[in-house]
């Protein structure tokens, strides 16, 4: 057997019920693979801030870096919108992907054939949409200095942010986009705003300048504000898409919406080395948190990630992947993916089935 030990972060809202979920999955696709985990459950986001006072306490940080891998279900909610920065939910996610030196962040939005019903762009735009965000995670906007809350020469009061980026944190990402894209179709976007940001020009010359080692991927460029509109009109023009910070965050989103729901999209973080970090892209969803509502499969695909990029168990991983597929396939659909005909079902329910088909793997329809 090879054993690994993961780091649960199941954090607040919808995140513990997608973890608990996703847990049990990950565990009977490794044990059918020989795998055995030992899984340690740690606070983090909201509930480590009720506990400890912290929203990432150190326990936390030296047991995520200490794993083979950590997943993550999301952090947030109402109760603490309102704390000072330090003490957000969000303050705490960014600083385990700080500490964890996570700086690229893997956003597949694939188009199933079994929700094709479910995404909201007509059918012929929507099928076969099979598309891959890298998002820059460890930099940008969200890190850089000078920040915070001050006056201005008119005694306004103001706050603001610094887009920023250097030369090795724009390389180190290009080339993760150009392996990346060379796996896949061999088609690379960079998205910036070098029409008018200075920080994206110069994303825009580095990512040129590494496009050199990587002859065979095409590189195009385009402006964010373009791209968030093509992604709707005609998403299929796009494979492999590189970006910074906060436009990934963005159109992450916006291609989410295209596969059916944003409860369908998982992640991958990663960095040169140590553990990767793997949450759904998704948030708490305050709104349905606690009802047995939320759709765990962004999670689940989250987990399976997790085995082929975070511990290179690719059987295991293929496992939950077709698993999912099944269980799409068998009818079973959670409120944010359901369409007429299918069988509407809860977080807890899907989970099961997809736990069921773990067990029977059937290739894809
Ligand atoms: P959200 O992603 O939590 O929810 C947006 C909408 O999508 C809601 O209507 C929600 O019900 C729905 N939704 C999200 N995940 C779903 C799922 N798995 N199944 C079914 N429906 C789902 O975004 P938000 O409402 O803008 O943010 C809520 C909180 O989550 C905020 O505190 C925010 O900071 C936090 N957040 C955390 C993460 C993270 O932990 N990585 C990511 C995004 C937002
Ligand atoms: C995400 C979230 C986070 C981000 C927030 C909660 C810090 O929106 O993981 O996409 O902006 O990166
Ligand atoms: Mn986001």
């Amino acid at each position: 057997t090879r054993r690994y030990s993961i780091s649960l972060l199941p954090g607040d809202g919808i995140g513990p019920e997608v973890i608990s979920v996703a847990k049990n999955v990950l565990k009977l696709a490794g044990s059918l693979e020989g795998i055995e985990f030992r899984f340690q459950e740690m606070p983090m986001g909201g509930s480590a801030l009720d506990l400890v006072g912290v929203p990432l306490p150190d326990e936390t940080l030296s047991a995520a870096k200490q794993s083979d891998a950590v997943l993550l279900g999301a952090i947030g909610g109402y109760k603490w919108d309102n704390n000072l920065k330090h003490l957000k939910p969000e303050t705490g996610l960014l600083q385990l992907r700080e500490g964890l030196k996570v700086f690229a962040n893997l956003r597949p939005a694939t188009v199933l054939p079994q929700l094709v019903d479910s995404s909201t762009l007509k059918k012929e735009v929507a099928e076969g949409v099979d598309l891959m965000v890298v998002r820059e995670l460890t930099g940008g906007i969200y890190f850089g200095k000078p920040r915070g809350f001050g006056t201005n020469e008119n005694g306004d009061e103001i706050g603001f942010n610094t887009e920023v980026y250097a030369a090795y944190e724009v390389d180190r990402i290009a080339r993760i986009a150009f392996e990346t894209a060379r796996k896949r179709s061999g088609k690379l976007c960079s998205v910036d705003k070098a029409n008018v940001l200075e920080a994206s020009m110069f994303w825009r010359k580095r990512v040129i300048e590494i496009a050199s080692e990587y002859p065979d991927v095409e590189l195009s460029h385009m402006y964010v504000d373009n791209a968030a509109m093509q992604l709707v009109r005609n998403p299929k023009q796009f494979d492999t898409i590189v970006t910074n910070n906060i436009f990934g965050d963005i159109l992450s989103d916006e291609a989410s919406m295209i596969t059916g729901s944003i409860g369908m999209l998982p992640s991958a973080s990663l960095g040169e080395s140590g553990p990767g970090l793997f949450e759904p892209i998704h948030g708490s969803a305050p709104d349905i948190a606690g009802q047995d509502k939320a759709n765990p499969l962004a999670t689940i695909l989250s987990a399976a990630m997790l085995l082929k990029y975070g511990l290179g168990e690719e059987n295991a991983a293929k496992r939950i992947e077709n698993a999912v597929l099944h269980t799409l396939n068998k009818g079973f659909r959670t409120g944010d993916i359901y369409s007429a005909g299918n069988k509407l079902v809860g977080c807890k329910e899907i989970g099961e089935e997809v736990l069921k088909s773990v067990e029977t793997p059937v290739p894809a329809a």
